[in-house]
C-alpha cells in the first residue's frame, strides 16, 4: 500500500490509478442549458426518488466552465490556514483555477493574497521551481513546495520589486516612461477573508460575507477552536477525476459499506450515520462511532497505549462519540474526530483532473505530547490507507461517466448529500442558494 501511496504524491512521476486509458470521447457532450435543466430535475425529486447527477456534468468541458463561473469563482475557496505562514514575511504560493497566486503574511500582520503576475509584462513573479535558483531574496521554508520567507517580491524578468502588501516598490530604467506612475502598477489584490484560521479568497469579488456563510460551521466547529490548531501534515494528490466525484465521495457515508469495508466500516458503520437538515451554504454527516470501537478508544486512552492524539477537552458530548463531515459549499471540507481535525484543500483542473491536498490540524496540547512523532506517523498512516481507498473507487468511477455503458443509478437514504449538492448545484443555476426560494430538507434524525 504504502508504494502506491508515494507514487501519488506529487513530485513522483505516474500514478498508480492512473494506468486505464479514458477515452474521453464515447459519451457525447449535452449542451450546458441542457445539463442545467437535468439538474434541476434532479433537485426537484424527493430524497426517496432521487437519481445522482448526469454523468455529462462530470466529463463535459463547457459545463466546467460554467461552474467556474457560477460556482467556483463566485465562492469563497479556502486556500490556506494562518498556522502555515505563522510569521510576518511567510508565504506560499498557490495557483487555482488558473490563477497564480500568493498567501503572505504582510509586515503589517494582515494576511493577502495576491497575484502572481507581474503588472509589467505577465511574468511569473516566482514561477514554480522557486528554491532551487533562488528567486531574489525569498528564502524555500519548510512546509512543501511554493512555502516561503521574503522581505519583498521581486520579478525574476526584469526586476521590477514588490512590497508585501503588493504595492510596487522599485523598478529600474523606467525614468523615460511618460506619465508613468509607480501607484498604478501593484500586484492585483484578490478579495480574502479569514474565518478559524482558514484563509479563503473570492475570485470574483462578489460573494457576500465569508462570515456569514459560515454561520453553521461557526457553531459546529467552535469545539476544536480551529484558530489555534496547527496544520502538522500534508499531502498532495493528483487526481485524474471531477472535483465534485471527490466532493461526493468524501460526504457520503454509503460507501464506507464497500471501499472502507476494512478501514472506516467497522468503527463507523455506514447504516448508523445520518445527515442534518439542508442549509444555504454547508453539508453536515453524522458518523457516529460503533459502541465497540468507541469502549476499546477509551481503554486505549485510559492505559496509554492509544495511538491518537490526546482528546480535545473543548468538544461538547455529541463530538466526543462521532467523527462529523462537512462540506462548505463548494469546495471545503473538513471531517473532525475527538483529537483532531482533517482537512482536504481541492483545486479543480480540468473537467477530469483536481489536485487535492489531505492535511490535519492537532491544537497545542498535541504538539506537545512527549511522542507527538510517533502519534503523527499513525495518523499519516490512516490518512493515506483510507485516502487510497477512495482514490481508487474516485479514478474509476470517472472513467464509469464517460463509459455509454453507464445507465444512471438512484440514491440510497445513506447519500442525502449528493442530493443536497444537486440541489446546492440548481439554486446556483437560479442564481440563489438551497433554502432560499425552496424548503429546506429536514435533518435525518
Ligand atoms: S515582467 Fe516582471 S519585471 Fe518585467
Ligand atoms: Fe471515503
Amino acid at each position: 500500500m504504502s508504494a502506491v501511496a508515494e507514487s501519488n504524491v506529487v513530485g513522483n512521476s505516474g500514478c498508480g490509478f492512473a494506468e486505464y486509458p479514458i477515452f474521453r470521447k464515447a459519451r457525447p457532450d449535452r449542451t450546458v442549458e441542457d445539463i442545467l435543466a437535468d439538474i434541476q430535475h434532479a433537485a426537484d425529486l424527493p430524497l426517496a426518488q432521487g437519481i445522482p447527477l448526469p454523468a455529462e456534468a462530470y466529463t463535459t468541458e463547457a459545463f466546467y466552465n460554467w461552474e467556474v463561473e457560477n460556482v467556483l469563482r463566485a465562492e469563497w475557496l479556502c486556500l490556506a490556514h494562518r498556522s502555515q505562514i505563522p510569521n510576518p514575511g511567510d508565504f506560499l504560493n498557490i495557483d487555482i483555477l488558473g490563477e497564480p497566486l500568493i498567501v503572505v503574511h504582510g509586515k503589517d500582520g494582515q494576511i493577502r493574497v495576491l497575484s502572481r503576475v507581474c503588472p509589467h509584462r505577465a511574468m511569473d513573479i516566482m514561477p514554480p521551481g522557486f528554491g532551487y535558483d533562488g528567486h531574489g531574496p525569498a528564502d524555500a521554508r519548510e512546509g512543501g513546495a511554493g512555502c516561503g520567507h521574503t522581505r519583498l517580491f521581486l520579478c525574476p524578468y526584469h526586476h521590477w520589486s514588490f512590497e508585501l502588501d503588493g504595492s510596487l516598490k522599485a523598478c529600474p530604467e523606467m525614468q523615460n516612461a511618460e506619465g508613468f506612475r509607480r501607484d498604478d502598477y501593484a500586484l492585483t489584490t484578490f478579495r480574502s477573508e479569514l474565518w478559524n484560521g482558514f484563509i479563503f479568497v473570492n475570485l470574483d469579488g462578489k460573494a457576500g460575507s465569508l462570515e456569514a456563510n459560515m454561520t453553521d460551521l461557526t457553531s459546529d466547529l467552535a469545539g476544536w477552536d480551529m484558530s489555534k490548531m496547527k496544520v502538522v501534515i500534508e499531502r498532495e494528490w493528483d487526481c485524474p477525476f471531477n472535483w465534485k466525484v471527490l466532493i461526493e465521495n468524501f460526504m457520503e457515508p454509503y460507501h464506507h459499506l464497500g471501499a472502507h469495508c476494512r478501514t472506516l466500516q467497522p468503527l463507523m458503520p455506514a447504516k448508523d450515520t445520518w445527515t442534518s437538515g439542508e442549509r444555504a451554504h454547508s453539508i453536515r454527516v453524522n458518523t457516529p462511532l460503533k459502541e465497540a470501537a468507541l469502549s476499546e478508544m477509551r481503554q486505549q486512552y485510559a492505559d496509554g497505549t492509544t495511538e491518537g492524539f490526546p482528546l480535545i477537552p473543548t468538544l461538547p458530548p455529541e463530538h466526543q462519540v462521532q467523527w462529523s463531515a462537512y462540506l462548505s459549499y463548494p469546495t471545503f471540507l473538513l471531517f473532525g474526530g475527538p483529537d483532531r481535525m482533517i482537512w482536504y484543500r481541492l483545486d479543480p483542473i480540468t473537467t477530469d483532473r483536481s489536485r487535492l491536498i489531505t492535511t490535519t490540524l492537532v491544537n497545542e496540547e498535541a504538539l506537545a505530547a512527549p511522542d507527538f512523532e510517533k502519534r503523527k506517523a499513525a495518523a499519516e498512516k490512516m490518512m493515506i490507507d483510507f485516502h487510497l481507498e477512495d482514490m481508487e473507487v474516485c479514478t474509476a468511477v470517472q472513467r464509469g461517466f464517460y463509459s455509454t455503458g453507464y445507465r444512471r443509478g438512484r440514491l440510497s437514504h445513506l447519500e442525502m448529500p449528493i442530493w443536497l449538492i444537486e440541489r446546492y448545484l440548481a439554486a446556483r443555476s437560479r442564481n440563489t442558494w438551497p433554502t432560499y426560494d425552496r424548503p429546506a430538507a429536514p435533518s435525518q434524525r
